[in-house]
């Protein structure tokens, strides 16, 4: 139970007399923030408001402006009076729900530049003001993912420019990286490098919602690699061609013998 809960429900009761005397109205947006939105697709905001048992909320606003830049000009998306239940946006894709304890701010088809700080100022009976922010991005895709190596460290490092919660993962070979090969960090962006000396093909992949984009980084050839294959067709070509000769001197042999016995049988006819 949080002090001004306290204050409020069991402390104000006894300041009944007592003009405006104490401010429990409070509303925060239930949202984690930073809430990102997909072009296109649906934002929906909710906050919930407290007011103390002396109060009674009379209106509540629903307003926007640039996170950053000079000048910040502030939208007004909707004004709802505290007992009607829909209320109409400022615009045709803007929705506000109400509820007892809750307010709900829907826009359809988001666009970027419906980005910004969002605020819901909750007025009470006195024309006292509580306020709640919360910022909203669009969600972007992945862009320019990079991998670079970190020779003192012999480790590669991802890198990505701009997209919305990322999400890093690595491939040796395009394959899953063996634990001879490294290991990737916590996080995904590192892979330490356990092989040596490092050689081969090392792909990072980036990916979020939108979509996948990837970057290769490309070390020397596998040196024993290569010369264990190259050895293994010069030995392949040389036992084919030792086959091949073992062959045809079977078969010669074996020509020279069938042509002798010829001969021997046609000296025979001749004697007869
Ligand atoms: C290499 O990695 C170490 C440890 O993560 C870091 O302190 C260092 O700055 C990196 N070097 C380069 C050139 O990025």
């Amino acid at each position: 139970m949080d002090l001004q809960y306290f204050l409020c429900w069991r402390v104000a009761p006894l300041f009944l007399l007592m003009p405006h005397g104490l401010q429990c109205m409070s509303v925060h947006v239930l949202n984690e923030q930073p809430v990102h939105v997909i072009p296109g697709s649906s934002l929906v905001l909710k906050a919930r408001m407290v007011q103390g048992p002396l109060e009674e909320i009379s209106m509540v606003t629903w307003e926007r402006e640039p996170e950053t830049g000079i000048d910040l000009v502030r939208v007004t998306l909707a004004t709802c009076p505290g007992s009607s239940l829909k209320c109409p946006g400022t615009r045709p894709n803007v929705h506000v729900n109400m509820e007892q304890q809750e307010t709900t701010l829907q826009i359809n088809g988001y666009s970027r530049a419906d980005s910004g700080v969002y605020a819901v100022t909750v007025t009470d009976r006195t024309g006292t003001n509580t306020t709640a922010h919360c910022i909203v991005r669009e969600y972007e895709a992945v862009h320019q993912v990079s991998v670079s190596i970190n020779v003192s460290h012999s480790s590669l490092v991802c890198g990505e420019a701009w997209g919305t919660e990322p999400n890093f993962s690595w491939l040796y070979e395009r394959a899953a990286i063996p634990q001879t090969v490294g290991k990737v960090s916590k996080d995904g962006t590192i892979l330490v490098l356990t092989m040596t000396p490092i050689c081969g093909h090392f792909t990072c992949m980036v990916g979020n919602k939108l979509g996948y984009s990837s970057a290769t980084y490309t070390a020397a050839p596998c040196e024993t690699e290569s010369r264990g294959t190259t050895v293994a067709i010069v030995c392949l070509v040389l036992l084919l061609l030792l086959c091949g000769g073992v062959l045809a001197f079977l078969l010669w042999r074996r020509h020279r013998h069938s042509n002798r016995g010829e001969r021997l049988h046609e000296h025979l006819d001749d004697g007869f």
